[in-house]
This record gives C-alpha cells, structure tokens and sequence, in this order.
C-alpha cells in the first residue's frame, strides 16, 4: 500500500488545482484573528484591516480579517466530498484596543461562515490547556468587578459535508473495519474536552520554531484523521505551516495535500519527512503498548474479555476491533519538490522500532491466560 503527499506554496484562497468533492477531510488551524503574531499575515492578505487597526476600530479589523477566512472556508467546502468532515482548530482572541478590553470570538465566527456555507457544525471538542503561569490572571486582581477570566482552551470545530458517508461496497467495508479505533481510545478521543496534549511529541521541529509558527501537537491532527477519514482518504490542511497535518496523515495510511502561503516553511516539512518512517511507527507502537496496558488491566478488574483482534491476537472489548489493525512505514522518498510517497507494510508487526523505548513483545500471545496467571 502507498499514499501520496503533496504541498502547495500558494494562497489558499483559490485551490484550483484541487477538484470539487475531491477531499474526504479537512483538519486544519488558520491564522487566528486578533491574535497579535498574526496580525501582519492579515494586513497583508488585506489592506483594510491595516486602516481598522489605525482608527482603533478592533470591530472592524475582527470583521476584516474572517473576511478574508471566508474565501477559504468557501474552498473547503467546495472541495470536500458528500459525507466528509471538516475539523477546524481555533481559539478565540482577547485584546486591548483604545482602552478597551474585549473577547474577539474567532470560533463563532468560523462556525457561522462555514454554516452559511452549507456544512452542518457537529459537536465540537474543546481543547484545554491549561497553563500554570502566575501571571495569568488578567484585571483587578482580588478586587471584584474588573477582573477576567483566563482564557485557557481552544476549539476543534466539527463540520459535515451532506449526509452520512456510505460505505457500499465490501471493500469499502472492510477497508472501514481496518481503520478502527480502539474502544478505550474512542471512549477519549469522543468525549468533548480534551484535557492535555501536551504528552504527544513534539520533537520533531525545534520547540521555538513551533511556537513562532503557531503549529498543533501531532496527536491533534493525527487523532481527528483516525476519527473522521478511513485508510486511503485524502486529507486537506489550507494552511499548512511546518506539516504537522500531513505528517499525521502518513503516519495513518492516508493521502494527503497541504496548502501553505510561505514558502519558508518547506524546509521545515523536508526535515519533518526525513524521519517519518521511525516516527510513526514508534507513533503505532506506543498505541500498541497502551492498549495491551489498558488489556491487562481491565482483565484483572473485570474478568476476560470477549473479543479477539485477529491481526495481533490480543483481547479486545468490541467485536467492531477485530479487524482493527497498523500498517507499520516501510519507506519514504521524496518524488519531486514538495512530493512525497510514504510505502506501508502489510504485515501488522512494527518492526524497526526502538526496542528500547517501546517494548512492544512481538509474536501471538494467550493474553487472557497470560494475565490470569499473575
Ligand atoms: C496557525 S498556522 C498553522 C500551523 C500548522 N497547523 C502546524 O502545525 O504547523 C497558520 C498557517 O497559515 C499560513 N497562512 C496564512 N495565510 C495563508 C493563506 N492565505 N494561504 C495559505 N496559508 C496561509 C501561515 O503562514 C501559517 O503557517
């Protein structure tokens, strides 16, 4: 099996080069609006907002810059298939402007520009991150009636194209039942609060450059893939920066396409992509390791479980993950610039790991027997 990787410097404003309904996800984070390192990006893209800043109209600047958003958004629906989502990471703003001190609310926004549009908003998650600063408060202090609430969560807006996506065919089946979560990752990954992000690594790009380039944490993009996309899907992120999308997305088994204004950043994605192979399967490994934890300790609570995963022989809670199962990276090569192929092995086991960080024992086991005996 093979996916393919494409990144186009552009604006995203027009995606010409992708076809309607050609995309089955959207995951992606914009340039958030009123937030003050992305202000530039807007002046640029357009010049009014530059005049709102100067008559301190914060308003209109806000108003100008989802202006601007817009046309993607237009984009991204116009490119998603029937039945595809659209996962969109956004954090709402707040900001002095000549003294006055408001919430600038990116995410209602967004929802109601991508609403308009047509797509149906679903239940979105919100992102917590909690943050231990001792400066973090905002206002008067202890004294009442002028002090702020922290703001200390983003939001992952969720949004359908059309109805339900069919799964006709028995391949297209079967190809579903391959992609599954397991049952204790869904259990995580549906609830509508995620608490921290911060345990997935990050050590791919330098910890300042992602900051400057206000980049997610892999397991962001990488959970919603695995939640909204099946194997062999298509992936958009319109705004690209140091990859992370696309990285996820190679390391799940889906295609994908990334579209980024500044062409700085494709030094950033080279670099990402030379070690995406141990990367990502260090990535299933430690999904591996965690659920054969989650295994033994709900058999020592609650008894046997009932299923069995037929890939890896390991119990399992749902008949729904018998099929589940890893395709492990076997190579990746650049094919042009911006290109990239990643090849996948068929064969469940990952198998250049770092025995060391990951001890994932190899070979079937007799988990039920196994845990039994302790
Ligand atoms: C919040 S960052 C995305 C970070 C990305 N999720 C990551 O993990 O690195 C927004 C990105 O959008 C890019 N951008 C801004 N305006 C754009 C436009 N009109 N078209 C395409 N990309 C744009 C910026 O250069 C920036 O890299």
């Amino acid at each position: 099996m093979k996916t393919t990787h494409r990144s186009l410097f552009q604006n995203a404003k027009k995606m010409k080069t992708l076809k309607s309904g050609s995309i089955d996800l959207v995951v992606t984070s914009p340039p958030y609006p009123m937030i003050e390192m992305w202000d530039e990006v807007f002046k640029n893209w357009n010049p009014k907002v530059k005049t709102a800043f100067k008559d301190n109209d914060g308003g209109a600047a806000f108003e100008l810059m989802h202006q601007a958003l817009d046309d993607v958004w237009k984009e991204v629906a116009r490119v998603l298939r029937n039945g595809g989502f659209a996962c969109i990471n956004i954090g709402d703003a707040v900001r002095t402007i000549h003294d006055n001190f408001m919430l600038y609310p990116n995410h209602s926004r967004i929802l109601t520009s991508l609403y308009q549009k047509g797509l149906s908003p679903l239940p979105a998650i919100i992102w917590r991150k909690q943050t231990n600063a001792p400066n973090k408060f905002m206002g008067s202090g202890v004294l009442p009636a002028g002090a702020y609430v922290t703001l200390e969560h983003e939001y992952v807006l969720v949004f359908r194209k059309g109805g339900k996506r069919e799964f006709g065919t028995e391949k297209y089946r079967a190809g579903r039942q391959n992609s599954a979560l397991f049952w204790e990752e869904r259990n995580q990954w549906f609830s509508d609060v995620w608490m921290d992000l911060k345990g997935a690594r990050q050590d791919q790009v330098d910890k300042n450059v992602r900051k400057r380039s206000g980049a997610f944490p892999f397991e962001l993009p990488y959970r919603l893939i695995n939640m909204y996309s099946v194997k062999g899907d298509t992936v958009l992120d319109p705004f690209l920066g140091t990859g992370t999308t696309m990285l996820a997305a190679m390391a799940a088994c889906r295609n994908s396409v990334g579209v980024e204004i500044d062409q700085n950043f494709s030094e950033i994605i080279d670099a990402q992509f030379g070690s995406i192979v141990n990367f990502s399967n260090d990535h299933i490994s430690e999904r591996l390791r965690r659920h054969e934890a989650f295994v033994k300790e709900r058999i020592q609570t609650k008894g046997p479980l009932k299923h069995t995963n037929c890939h890896y022989g390991f119990p399992v809670i749902m008949n729904q993950e018998k099929n589940l199962m890893f395709n492990p990276l076997q190579s990746a090569k650049k094919t042009e610039a911006g290109c990239f192929e990643i090849e996948y092995s068929e064969d469940p086991e990952v198998k250049n790991i770092h025995p060391q960080e990951f001890p994932v024992e190899s070979g079937k086991k007799n988990y039920q027997q196994l845990e039994l005996k302790m």
